[in-house]
């Protein structure tokens, strides 16, 4: 069985193409050791994708001390999931957290999605240590926000479906119907605009950061989108999800807290490591 130390939990992200996992140190926001990705059964059943969860905790051989958190495309409600729109549909409803403790045998945190990679973003990333009103939005099948206020997550906003002009707002300016439709980075700029200016009119928030895959290329993209407020890049790209997940199932399991002094060796430690341009 392997031995971590205390700093260290677990983080799972489920996909609709990857279920991915790794330990994360939460001295430093990065794996502790490599990441280990499974692909998403399809159907993505809970059955199925619970059996994938545990080959992923498996792989790793992770003792019960472990904390883990688990990531989910869905608003998670005390466990349960009361919608769900880019999985299959049989999880609406469905209490995620029990489900996947049974399968487990043992005490799990499940968050949605956006929420971990949003809080990761505001503690490890390009948020880090920002106060105020902070909205992450996650660019990807689906548009997952994140509504982060002095470093308190607020849960399961779920502003990707906001209605915006009779339509669900993340038909129309997720990144998948970007590649769907292959719009040119202008096009889809374009209704991203429409899109942060009425979630901007609605929150008026103090910094946007923009996360999913295609944040690599924000260069491409954001030069064309005006908001009054900063709207920057995420800084974790593909390891926000685990490390935000890793790190709340840690404080819910009461491993591991954000004191200010543990903030401040975080910040050392991050500043260290992008001087150094990692
Ligand atoms: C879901 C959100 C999720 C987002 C990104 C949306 O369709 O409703 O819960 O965060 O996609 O995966």
């Amino acid at each position: 069985m392997a031995d971590y130390p205390s700093t260290v939990a677990f983080g799972i992200d489920i996909g609709g193409s990857g279920i991915k996992g790794a330990p994360v140190d939460l001295m430093t926001g990065e794996f502790y050791a490599p990441r280990f990705r499974i692909a998403t059964p399809h159907p993505a059943t809970p059955r199925a994708v619970s059996e994938t969860v545990a080959r992923l905790v498996e792989h790793f051989d992770i003792g019960p001390d472990v904390p883990i958190g688990i990531d989910f495309p869905a608003p998670i409600i005390h466990g349960v999931a009361p919608m769900i729109a880019n999985l299959d549909k049989s999880w609406t409803g469905l209490n995620v957290r029990d489900l996947m403790e049974k399968q487990l045998g043992r005490p799990v945190t499940v968050i949605n999605d956006a929420d971990a990679a949003g809080y990761a973003e505001v503690h490890y990333g390009a948020a880090e240590d920002r106060d105020g009103q902070i909205i992450v939005v996650t660019l990807g099948t689906g548009i997952g926000t994140a509504l982060i206020m002095n470093g308190v997550l607020v849960p399961n906003t779920e502003l990707g479906h906001l209605e915006i002009d009779g339509h669900d707002a993340e038909s129309r300016a997720a990144a998948s119907v970007f590649e769907r439709k292959n719009l040119s980075y202008r096009k889809w700029a374009k209704r991203l605009q429409r899109y942060f200016t009425h979630l901007e009119m609605l929150l008026n928030p103090d910094l946007f950061v923009v996360g999913g895959g295609v944040s690599k290329r924000a260069d491409k993209f954001l030069p064309f989108i005006t908001t009054r407020a900063p709207i920057i890049p995420a800084e974790l790209r593909n390891t926000a999800g685990i490390v935000g997940s890793a790190l709340r199932a840690a404080q819910e399991a009461g491993t591991f807290t954000l004191t200010p002094q543990v903030k401040q060796r975080i910040r050392t430690y991050r500043d260290d490591a992008r001087a150094k341009g990692e």
